[in-house]
């Protein structure tokens, strides 16, 4: 039976965008649905330019019903990942998905997480405590920000003269490599 995957993200979804192509011609795996909480995101344009449906989040409804279950189970998903998306998931939603939720972190957890710690914040923080290395997390979601399991991690150097937009960069590159690969893998474990 085939796998589906919800993605979450609220930003250029760059990160979406490799999923995407990721599993284009997967007979088993597809990305069925882009879930987001900005209208006019970049991330919406591309999903609809793949013809992935497409679903816009409201607060008040998030947080206050539990209706994006049902939204999510209609469309049989097996697994939400979060790539770029900086609500913090509510408890219903990780109930009702325990295990299939998994977040990318552009830092190497437990450093450099939890509330604050997203974008650019991270890599200057990361600059400002002169780390030779950063890189990328990918862990499954629980109730608090960036504190589940953590599935995979690769890391990337960072040069003396490297800017928090180099290490941004290198960061980005990284995720882009691994993020759709241990999706899969996660997937196939799932299943077995
Ligand atoms: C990524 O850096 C990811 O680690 C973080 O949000 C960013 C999303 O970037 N959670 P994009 O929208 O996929 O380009």
């Amino acid at each position: 039976m085939k796998q589906h995957i919800a993605i979450f993200a609220s930003g250029t979804g760059s990160n979406a965008k490799k999923i995407i192509e990721y599993f284009w011609d997967n007979s088993n795996i597809k990305v069925s649905l882009v879930v987001c909480n900005k209208p006019g995101a970049g991330v919406l344009a591309l999903a609809e330019a793949a013809g992935v449906e497409t679903l816009l989040l409201r607060r008040q409804a998030f947080y206050e019903t539990e209706a994006l279950v049902d939204e999510l189970q209609a469309r049989h998903i097996s697994l939400i990942v979060l790539a770029g998306f900086l609500w913090l998931v509510p408890g219903y939603l990780v109930q009702a998905f325990e295990g299939r939720i998994l977040n990318i972190h552009p830092a190497l957890l437990p450093n450099y997480g939890g509330k604050g710690m997203y974008g650019m914040n991270v890599h200057r923080a990361v600059k400002a405590a002169a780390e030779r290395e950063s890189g990328i997390t990918i862990h499954l979601v629980d109730q608090a920000y960036d504190e589940g399991r953590i599935l995979f991690q690769q890391s990337c150097p960072i040069e003396a003269l490297d800017r928090p937009e180099d290490i941004a960069r290198k960061v980005l590159q990284l995720e882009h490599e691994h993020f759709a690969p241990v999706v899969e893998n996660y997937l196939k474990q799932l299943k077995s």
